[in-house]
């Protein structure tokens, strides 16, 4: 793979993919806040990088899932302001993306100048399951600079517009954070130490529940917590009343369960759950046995027997992966397994990685050092997919890059 270092920048528009897909909130105002902003500092060294060899940048980014229909409340202008401040520059806004205006935008920019693009996912080609499609706004993009650089590390796991089509099209290069982040994920790959233990929560449950079964194959310990947990628990035979569940994948969950005993890893489900009324933070709240979840409620944290369980495994293992929280970890009564696990991988002896925009969210929300784990990474989907060992496409095309 190419890198920056490859590549002569001075003077040239660069368009560059970040991952700005933060959490965001709504203010008092009606605004909308960034409740964590760690996957926009993660962007600067590159973007500071081009800036100072004076590449006129052209930021490509984008921000949830609006399927092709602009949505204010996606609206990337949250990103851009934050971007302007932690880069100490005004950030404009391509409102109409690789429209007349934001072409003319780009053919003002200076050297040093930085714009970014209205969120790509307004554009139904962006995440078009049509490969001729994506490509009518790859070349669009690719239209409005010279060169292309990968740094979404979070989106490499996507064949999209703006992460492979466009690098097809433009001599291209791995970003800083790219680079990094690929590296810390090759050599967990390649050689790690042992035991190995991974902890998945969150509530992305479809996305992850594909990485397990090629998991199982690599680790030696596997703690469920977060959304998931409840299909597991189910799998179990357990009622869990109105909590998370894929009902269509209670199946495939038995199906680990057996791969798990025949591999000889050992899978951890909470013990203990915290169980609300409804899906608040006012809600009544109380801490139940697994297997003793009501009718009308639903399990939004593990419980503190759990974290006690987790936290002892986490202890006892050399390498430590975590991606995703225990619960819904911004309502107060439900972040303690979230702190717990985090707190206890904190203190684990060997390598531990955070992967996931929301693990990482929360260790910053809940107050924890970023310098007590070995790597804090932007990447969710993409992470656990190199952890499993696939072959990530926007990683193949710089590698393949011209
Ligand atoms: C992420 O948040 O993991 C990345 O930005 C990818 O987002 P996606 O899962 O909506 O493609």
């Amino acid at each position: 793979m190419r890198t920056l270092d490859d590549l002569q920048v001075d003077g040239k528009v660069v368009l560059v993919r970040s991952d700005f897909n933060v959490p965001l909130a709504d203010g008092e105002d009606g605004s909308r806040i960034i409740t964590d902003d760690g996957r926009i500092r993660a962007s600067l060294p590159t973007l500071e990088y081009l800036r100072a060899h004076g590449a006129k940048v052209v930021v490509l980014a984008h921000l949830g899932r609006p399927n092709g229909v602009a949505k204010s409340e996606l609206s990337l202008a949250p990103v851009a302001g934050r971007l302007g401040e932690l880069l100490g520059v005004g950030v404009r806004l391509g409102t109409d993306s690789t429209g007349p205006i934001t072409a003319e935008w780009i053919s003002q920019l200076q050297p040093g100048d930085v714009l970014l693009l209205e969120n790509l996912r307004f554009d139904a080609r962006e995440t078009s399951k049509d490969a001729t499609e994506r490509q009518g706004l790859a070349r669009e993009l690719a239209g409005l600079g010279e060169i292309y650089i990968s740094d979404g590390f979070g989106v490499l796991h996507r064949e999209q517009a703006s992460v492979t089509d466009i690098a097809r099209l433009l001599p291209c290069a791995g970003g800083r954070l790219v680079v990094a982040e690929t590296n810390v994920f090759r050599s967990l790959l390649a050689n790690p130490a042992r035991p190995y233990l991974v902890v998945l929560g969150g509530s992305k449950v479809s996305d992850k529940l594909g990485v397990i079964g090629n998991l199982l194959n690599r680790i030696d310990r596997l703690l469920i917590g977060g959304g998931m947990a409840f299909t597991f628990l189910a799998a179990q035979g357990y009622e869990v009343g109105d909590s998370l569940l894929e009902v269509d994948q209670i199946d495939v969950v038995k199906g680990f369960i057996s791969q798990a005993a025949a591999a000889g890893v050992e899978l951890l489900l909470p013990v203990d759950v915290v169980i609300a009324d409804e899906f608040s933070a006012e809600a009544k709240v109380q801490c139940v046995p697994s297997d003793m979840i009501p009718t009308g409620w639903r399990g939004l944290d593990i419980g503190p027997e759990s974290v006690a369980l987790f936290a002892s495994k986490i202890a006892d293992s050399e390498t430590v992966v975590w991606n995703g929280p225990m619960g819904v970890f911004e309502m107060a009564p439900f972040a303690a397994g979230t702190k717990g696990v985090a707190e206890a991988i904190a203190a684990a002896p060997g390598v531990s990685v955070v992967g996931g925009g929301d693990s990482a969210a929360a260790l910053r929300i809940l107050g924890l050092p970023e310098s007590a784990f070995s790597h804090i990474s932007t990447g969710g989907g993409a992470s656990l997919e190199l952890l499993e060992g696939k072959t990530l496409p926007g990683i193949t095309v710089l590698d393949e890059g011209h």
